[in-house]
């Protein structure tokens, strides 16, 4: 059963909550607290029965302790525990100071459908991710950090009182991070955006200028990547490779015909699909030290499992998941490195962003064997890749030797 706490200061709220929420009792355990003091004594109690919560859901403006105060409390206390926050919109200000310790925002009053279903998602999730010390370290991450250079781009970009949305948009747009952080801001349903956004480009210009001035400059949510001790591991590397992938896989939709939604999809995919490695090296070094020394070149998702029953595609899936990015988006990042086991089973994002990613790891290899590309066999039988791939591959190379003029 998971189980649930919902925070409310008004009894006429929780009571409609209860009432809304009671055809779930069979599948959810819920319990209702009026202040952030009672949730935390709540949490407390039922901790110390070893039943914790999997779910905290939190209204913003309460007496006493606020729904930011609560969440970042939560988060230390219960760190693997979902926390959302429910809150009206003339709280933007408010709200923007729990971005870190959120994963997602709600508009209140909440559709009692969407609840469901957000709070059901948020839960399957942790199919993918079992480890429960890997539950606790991705829950925690509130922001994900940014290349040193690009960063200090950005900072120069928003100080700069003649720069555009645009100009901030295309440096944000060129780090993984960032993108991802920004990403999850704008993707959460208090936005009340009826079309979910791929773009960086989009999610600027729809934050404003001013907030994300205030975001940045105010509440740091951009965090400069401290340097990161992982033998095998280069974080330009993985930008490089993020941004490589990222365009591969936008070349590949559009070789198929793809609409532009779906190309941003693949773009953003590509983005973030190796996002879990930045998350594995920085949360357990040494391990992941020892697992990327002993794959050496043979690395792949696989020798990952052996020594971590979990791989970086399904780290990186869990987070952005957590972080309510599209099901399209997060399908791609969990099947990116065995596009057969996907759900769908068609010529889709993760079959596209697997391809892309080999590509861009081969780019030099004009007739390589699709073995030595360690190409997911059913894909390339299965989806039609064989035949694709020669014209893929010939766009890739035009691509790049159009890059390099
Ligand atoms: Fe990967
Ligand atoms: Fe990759």
């Amino acid at each position: 059963m998971t189980r649930i706490l919902f925070v409310d200061d008004e009894p006429n709220i929780r009571e409609g909550m209860r009432r809304m929420l009671r055809s779930m009792r069979n599948e959810w355990e819920m319990e209702f607290a009026e202040s952030g003091e009672t949730a935390l004594a709540t949490i407390e109690q039922w901790r110390a029965l070893e039943k914790p919560f999997d779910v905290v859901v939190s209204d913003m403006r309460m007496p006493g302790m606020d729904g930011a105060d609560l969440l970042a409390r939560v988060k230390d206390m219960s760190p693997d525990s979902v926390r959302l926050i429910l809150s009206g919109h003339s709280d933007t200000a408010s709200i923007m100071k729990t971005v870190g310790n959120t994963h997602q925002y709600l508009n209140k009053p909440c559709d009692p459908d969407l609840l469901k279903r957000t709070i059901k998602r948020a839960f399957a999730l942790r199919l993918l991710l079992r480890d429960e010390h890997l539950q606790k370290v991705v829950g925690q991450i509130g922001s994900l950090p940014s290349l040193p250079v690009v960063y200090q781009e950005v900072m120069t970009c928003l100080q700069n009182p003649n720069a555009s949305l645009s100009d901030v948009g295309k440096v944000i747009a060129k780090d993984v991070g960032m993108t991802a952080t920004l990403l999850k801001l704008v993707s959460s349903a208090f936005f009340g955006l009826s079309k979910p956004v791929s773009t960086v480009e989009r999610a600027v210009s729809f934050i404003g200028l001013d907030t994300l001035v205030a975001l940045v400059l105010g509440q740091g949510i951009f965090k400069e990547a401290p340097p990161i001790s992982v033998p095998g591991f280069s974080l330009e590397k993985l930008w490089h490779h993020s941004l490589e992938t990222a365009a591969a896989a936008r070349l590949i939709a559009g070789e198929q015909g793809l609409d532009k939604v779906a190309l941003d999809d693949a773009f953003l995919a590509g983005m973030l699909h190796d996002i879990g490695k930045l998350v594995l090296a920085q949360s357990m070094p040494d391990v992941y030290g020892v697992v990327l020394r002993d794959a050496g070149v043979g690395f792949t998702a696989a020798t990952e499992y052996q020594r971590l029953q979990t791989t970086h595609a399904d780290v990186g899936a869990y987070l952005l998941g957590l972080w309510g990015l599209t099901d399209a988006v997060v399908e791609a990042v969990a099947f990116h490195e065995n596009p057969g086991d996907a759900p769908t089973q068609v010529l889709g994002l993760p079959v596209i962003i697997h391809c892309a990613d080999r590509l861009a790891r081969f780019p030099d290899q004009t007739n390589p064997a699709h073995e030595q590309l360690s190409l997911d066999k059913r894909c390339l039988d299965g989806f039609g890749v064989r035949e694709h791939w020669p014209a893929w591959q010939a766009a890739w190379l035009a691509h790049l030797a159009g890059a390099d003029k």
